[in-house]
């Protein structure tokens, strides 16, 4: 796979199989992405893999807290506003996703049922999460870590196995701290789901769309390469 076919077709995956990926395949995965850029080559990520026992009361602990209603308090604030043309683009995808499912807007029941299952890490077998230290600057550190995940998604799509990043996944960082022993030092700034797509479930094989560039490049330059 080269890399143009590796960044086009990479998905978010939301439905796993029951089969999960060996140690040594997600070492390898996160072993070349140590390579990725960082600021001053600072490496401000910290890498939490958690498969098993753990993942699984992990799972339904956050399950839990959903149900009862506890408040999600991220370490990094969920976006509560958008400008409208981005929160279009949001409900686009939530549409696009639900509709696969033939989740209807306006069946209350099946919807939460799918959040439940978005909670559930979608049935991941392996959960990676990022943690950046309290003291560093955030906007540069997650940047730095955005980077990090988005090498660990190609790695891992050029490996066969899918991934979800989730912002879904760390809505209760104390649970995940105490869990996975993650220090209070360290802020849980986002959790990617990995593992094998099952590739017959609509909700892995839905069109996706992205804007086109002349929506979003500006180009400055007065060279024309043309004859
Ligand atoms: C920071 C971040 C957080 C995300 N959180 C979630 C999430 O909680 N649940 C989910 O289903 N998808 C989540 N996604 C996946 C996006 O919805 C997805 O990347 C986007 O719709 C584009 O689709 P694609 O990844 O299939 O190309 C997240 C993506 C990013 C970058």
């Amino acid at each position: 796979m080269n890399l143009f076919e590796a960044v086009l077709t990479r998905r978010s995956i939301r439905a796993f199989r029951d089969i999960t990926p060996e140690k040594t395949l997600i070492d390898d995965i996160i072993d070349a992405s140590r390579w990725t850029p960082s600021w001053g080559n600072t490496q401000p990520w910290n890498v939490t893999v958690v498969r098993g026992e753990k993942l699984n009361r992990f799972k339904k602990e956050s399950v839990r807290l959903a149900m009862s209603g506890a408040p999600a308090e991220p370490d990094v604030p969920m976006p509560e506003k958008w400008p409208s043309r981005y929160l279009e683009r949001y409900r686009d995808v939530g549409r696009r996703t639900l509709s696969s499912l033939s989740i209807a807007r306006d069946d209350r029941k099946e919807r939460d049922a799918f959040y439940l299952r978005m909670t559930e890490l979608f049935g991941a077998p392996v959960l990676v999460v990022l943690s950046i230290e309290k003291e560093l600057s955030l906007e540069y550190a997650m940047l730095d870590a955005g980077a990090f995940i988005q090498t660990l998604c190609l790695l891992a799509h050029e490996k066969g196995v899918g991934s979800c990043i989730m912002a879904a996944a760390v809505r209760y960082p104390g649970l995940m701290r105490e869990l996975f022993s993650i220090p209070q030092n360290e802020r849980i700034v986002a959790g990617v789901a990995l593992g094998y797509s099952d590739g017959e479930n609509p909700v892995n094989t839905f069109e996706r769309v992205r804007v086109e560039n002349e929506e979003i490049v500006r180009w400055v330059d007065d060279d024309s390469d043309g004859p």
